[in-house]
């Protein structure tokens, strides 16, 4: 299983980066925002540091604008993939993209049949929100098993991307439902490396070690 971060701030992803488990990453108008600075240079700053796929979201609403900021987009650098939000327009600009060999990852995914249009479209991944929909009292996860099933159905090529994730048992659940990727907020990536019992076994340890005799110097 792939693990991008769900980041635009570069800090985060270089500290990421450095624990060995970022596979790519993903970034949108928001996380941009959230850092204030420009599509372009974040971009090829998190290419500098990164060496695999990054998505970077195309915001117009028709197929034609779509297309050619994805084309753009693209232009930026070979790891990027474009990121196109679901709808009609959508997935007419993903059908133009793949033609050209452009990678597309589209965003806002909410059911299986988006998912299952999205592959025949040739999407290169798919990206359900599963956190947006537990927030509405709906299963985010179930929408990932369905995908899942409905891919390996047909054997589509398409990639499930969980997004939205927020904590560690969105994690745990895609990796045993076999997800391709899931794209984490940094404090994730973070939890996932803690536990009680291993912060208690580190202070148990040092207290013990305190107790050591040590060789004089
Ligand atoms: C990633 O591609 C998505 O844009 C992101 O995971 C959305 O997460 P949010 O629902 O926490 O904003």
């Amino acid at each position: 299983m792939k693990f991008f971060i769900d980041s635009a701030d570069v800090e985060e992803i270089r500290k990421a980066h450095a624990m060995g488990c970022v596979d790519g990453v993903t970034t949108n108008p928001s996380l941009l925002a959230k850092v204030g600075r420009g599509l372009e240079e974040t971009i090829r700053e998190i290419c500098s540091i990164v060496d695999g796929p990054i998505s970077a979201e195309a915001v117009s609403l028709d197929a034609e604008g779509l297309i050619a900021e994805g084309r753009t987009l693209a232009k930026i650098h070979d790891n990027v993939v474009v990121k196109i939000p679901m709808g009609v327009e959508g997935v007419k600009a993903v059908k133009a993209l793949t033609a050209e060999g452009i990678r597309t990852n589209v965003t806002l995914i909410f059911s299986a049949n988006q998912a299952l249009l999205c592959a025949k479209a040739g999407a290169t991944y798919v990206s359900p929100f599963v956190g947006r929909l537990d927030d509405i009292s709906q299963d985010g996860m179930e929408l990932i098993s369905n995908i899942l099933e409905i891919y390996q159905n047909y054997d589509f090529d398409t990639q499930v991307l969980v997004a939205s994730v927020r904590n560690p048992v969105h994690v745990l659940q895609s990796a045993r439902m076999g997800a391709h990727v899931a794209t984490l907020p940094y404090n994730v990536i973070t939890q996932l490396a803690n536990h009680p019992l291993t912060d208690a076994g580190i202070k148990k340890f040092l207290a013990d070690w305190e107790k050591v005799p040590k060789a004089a110097k």
